[in-house]
């Protein structure tokens, strides 16, 4: 049974076209996943697994090693407090702690309501403007802990809509062209390349001691 929703199927197929290999587009599918669901489920890594032709396995392995994919449910909102050596010195430990008790949680946690996410983050590379915060990892700018305070209730008041969408979306604008290659050509390079290695080998020298 489908997972995806039928438009992000059809997009999802659209993806995997783009690419010569169609494992290549096991991430820009998990994000779509994650757009529909706000993180990836099971039931959509399997989906997304038989489309790219590898197993749910290597999709969650996958999954697991980017921060910005999600394996288990967050907030509609998740908050990035970077406590990077700049943020630090710039009153980042005293922000996340102020943070935790303004959501009444500790960072990794989610509101109850599932509105909010807090995570500390490591370097969001905005280290000039200190204690950096992402929302949905979009830059919401220094804050304070009365701006942080304000920030929070903007979000829950829908008031950024526009410039902080729901969690999961990445890109607003959808890719069409690009990335499309000559199947022929690849398989042309591909060959010539192990070609080569072949040849490298056949001339590199035989290990020392090898030999009786
Ligand atoms: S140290 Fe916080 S953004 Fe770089």
């Amino acid at each position: 049974m489908r997972h995806l929703a039928a438009d992000r199927l059809a997009r999802a197929k659209a993806l995997v076209a783009l690419y010569p290999q169609p494992r290549s587009a096991l991430i820009p599918l998990c994000h779509l996943a994650q757009e529909q669901d706000g993180w990836l489920r099971p039931e959509a890594m399997s989906e997304i697994a038989e489309l790219v032709g590898v197993t749910a396995a290597e999709v969650q392995g996958t999954a697991t090693f980017y921060d910005m994919l999600h394996t288990e449910p967050v907030g509609t909102y998740v908050v990035s407090v970077c406590t990077n050596i700049a943020c630090l010195l710039g009153g980042a430990q005293e922000l996340l702690e102020h943070a935790e008790s303004a959501l009444g949680l500790r960072a990794g946690g989610t509101t109850p309501d599932g509105v909010f996410t807090l995570e500390e983050s490591e370097c969001l590379a905005d280290c000039d403007r200190t204690p950096c915060v992402q929302v949905n990892h979009r830059y919401v700018g220094a804050q304070s802990a009365e701006s942080f305070d304000r920030l929070l209730g903007d979000l829950r008041a829908g008031k950024l809509s526009d410039t902080v969408p729901a969690h999961g979306t990445l890109v607003r604008v959808q890719r069409t062209v690009g990335l499309v290659a000559d199947r022929a050509a690849v398989a042309a390079e591909r060959g010539a390349m192990a070609e080569a290695q072949a040849a490298q080998a056949a001339r590199a020298p035989a290990p020392a001691g090898g030999g009786a």
